[in-house]
């Protein structure tokens, strides 16, 4: 049975995956599936269990049991729920941004997100996912792939003005730190990690505008959602 229009992005931290993927979801009306958010929701759910990052049967067991869902408004704002608490804000936390990558690591966390990313995006005609290892491992036919990149100085000023314009207290130093040490952590984690696909559509977005980047996706996607 043929499957649901896919398209996966993929990138590093700053990248403008999130703010991109979303308007192009909203341009051809898929579904929008944010995985970073995922793994951030279960870091919470970790973090409140009091579950240890080293017990990887506990957060396998989690994510399991794991209840998220996806709330996109009329102004295509999204909210993520975990267990029917709105945990948005909370999960953009640096508590929670700075641990993620200890959950992320582990094979059998992996797996049941990855099961949890694929039945999320078969609803509906289609879906745009965004995180790290989409076109490579969630969906490696997907229909199409994007693998966004920008220089590192403009990923971490992105970063910065996004946190900023939240009302979140940080420098570009603090910002600078968790973008290094976030592309390390992704790039070199055994299982997973971000790599861009062999067939994936490279776009260094340095110097783009959100509005250009989604034009130049959307062109890409062509006729095929
Ligand atoms: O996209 P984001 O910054 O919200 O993602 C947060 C972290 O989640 C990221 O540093 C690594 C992890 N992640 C992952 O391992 N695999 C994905 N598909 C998406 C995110």
């Amino acid at each position: 049975m043929k499957r649901n229009f896919i398209l996966a992005i993929d990138g590093p931290a700053g990248s403008g995956k999130s703010t991109v993927a979303k308007e192009v979801a909203k341009r051809l009306g898929l579904l929008y599936v944010d995985t970073g958010a995922m793994y951030r929701a279960l870091t919470l759910k970790a973090i409140k269990g009091g579950i240890k990052f080293d017990d990887e049967g506990g957060l396998i067991d989690l994510a399991k049991g794991m209840d998220i869902a996806f709330k996109i408004d009329g102004e295509f704002k999204l909210s993520v729920q975990l267990e029917g608490v709105d945990v948005s804000e909370e999960i953009r936390k640096s508590y929670v941004t700075n641990n993620v990558k200890y959950v992320a690591r582990i094979p059998g966390v992996r797996e049941e997100m990855t099961k949890l990313q694929r039945k999320t995006a078969s609803a509906g005609k289609g879906a745009v996912l965004e995180g790290r290892d989409i076109g490579t491992v969630v969906f490696p036919d997907a229909d199409r792939k994007i693998y966004l990149d920008a220089n590192a100085r403009e990923r971490i000023s992105r970063r910065f003005k996004e946190l900023k314009a939240k009302g979140y207290d940080v420098t570009m130093d603090d910002i600078e730190k968790d973008v290094m040490a976030r592309d390390h952590s992704d790039k070199t984690r055994e299982v997973a990690p971000l790599k861009k696909a062999d067939d994936a559509v490279t776009i260094d977005t340095t110097g783009m505008t959100i509005a250009e980047v989604t034009e130049r996706i959307v062109r890409e996607v062509g006729n095929g959602a």
